[in-house]
């Protein structure tokens, strides 16, 4: 049985909807072709730090380590869909990130400082999600998201330890911001939302592809 990490069970106050667990198990070529875009795109996260802040060492090197461990996810995702036969299909990005991405603030540090609590959060979702979906998946697919949830707690704890290391903002001013973004997210996953994705809201009514 998959158990949310305590760090990330205590993190967010809302925890995913029971619907949204129920479309999930309803839609899984959907599911994986949305997991295999997030991994994918959590590593193209970690490489834009790269571009961004490339004088900073600490963030340099744990973003490229970060970005790493990410595509080697976004492989193990593409194998299972192979072999569960589940033909790459494109999709369009949910409303989840962009929502998130679309509060950082154009200032340095604050923009850095969002960023990268965008991206604990998005990490903590994630790992919220794998740990709730695993017993109801098929057994195969149950043990891997089980076993992806060290990682993606690992993330979480990486994205919050830099915001506070690289920021030059207090410990206080971290966790104020967190708070803002917590409630933005806590939205974005509980308001309805018609299209099923990894990280949407309560399923309003999409139909399955
Ligand atoms: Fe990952
Ligand atoms: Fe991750």
């Amino acid at each position: 049985m998959a158990v949310v990490p305590a760090a990330i069970a205590g993190f967010f106050n809302i925890a995913t909807p029971e619907e949204w667990v129920d479309e999930a198990c309803r839609r899984i070529p959907e599911l994986l072709l949305d997991h295999a875009n997030c991994e994918l795109k959590a590593a193209s996260t970690a490489l834009g730090f790269l571009y961004r802040y490339p004088d900073r060492t600490a963030l340099a090197q744990r973003m490229s380590r970060l970005a790493r461990e990410e595509l080697r996810h976004f492989e193990q995702v593409r194998s299972i869909m192979q072999d569960m036969n589940v033909p790459f299909d494109r999709l369009t990005a949910s409303r989840y990130a962009g929502g998130l991405r679309a509060a950082v603030r154009d200032d340095e540090p604050h923009k850095l400082l969002d960023l990268l609590l965008v991206g604990a959060i998005i990490e903590a979702r994630s790992c919220e999600r794998f740990a709730k979906l695993a017993p109801h998946l098929p057994s195969e697919l149950g043990k891997f998201y089980s076993g992806l949830l060290a990682s993606e707690a690992r993330h979480f704890e990486h994205y919050i330890a830099l915001a506070k290391t690289e920021c030059e903002v207090s410990d206080d001013e971290v966790e104020a911001r967190l708070t803002e973004l917590k409630q933005l997210e806590a939205k974005l996953i509980t308001d309805p939302d018609p299209q099923f994705r990894f990280h949407s809201g309560k399923p309003s009514g999409s139909e399955p592809l």
